[in-house]
């Protein structure tokens, strides 16, 4: 199972998600039957690395972003992946402009995976303090389970079938 994280620049919300979903798939023993990347609708920072906010709020929490690198997705990356999970709803359109229409059922919010959350997006944490990167953590470690436990149930139904 490939899982794309996707949010504007790839510096603050997806290799955030990228680093804490890989994180507890470990802990939960299923990284071996998952590969996860992160990339940004944007071209604006391309091989940059995590922004220094996000890395230093992720570092708080026990995460590493120091080997993440932006990119730009691209349309390969809808045939490569099994799952674009967006940060919010307009990176989700972007996606969806440059997909075609069979794998439009691969684009999902990240945050349809968070039960707690009473809204779609995760806010984009760029212009604001460093209050906004410790809730995008939050956010992110409540979907990431519940994200690990939709596939754990798609993958032992594959295994059933
Ligand atoms: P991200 O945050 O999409 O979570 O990586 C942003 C990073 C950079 C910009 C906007 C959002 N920017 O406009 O440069």
């Amino acid at each position: 199972m490939r899982i794309l994280f996707v949010c504007l620049g790839n510096i603050c919300r997806s290799p955030t998600a990228e680093i804490i979903f890989q994180s507890i798939a470990e802990k939960r023993g299923l990284d071996h039957l998952i590969e996860v990347d992160s990339a940004g609708t944007s071209d604006y920072h391309v091989y940059s690395p995590a922004d220094d906010r996000a890395q230093r709020s992720a570092k708080r929490r026990g995460y590493d972003l120091s080997s993440c690198r932006g990119r730009q997705v691209n349309y390969q990356d809808l045939i490569d992946f099994d799952m674009l999970i967006a940060m919010d709803r307009s990176n989700a359109d972007d996606l969806s402009r440059i997909a075609d229409p069979q794998q439009e059922k691969k684009i999902r919010l990240f945050l349809e995976f968070a039960p707690s959350a009473s809204f779609m997006d995760v806010p984009d944490p760029y212009y604001g303090g460093n209050s906004g990167f410790d809730r995008v953590i939050d956010l992110i470690e409540e979907a990431s389970y519940g994200l690990l436990d939709h596939i754990e149930a798609l993958l032992d139904d594959k295994s059933t079938a």
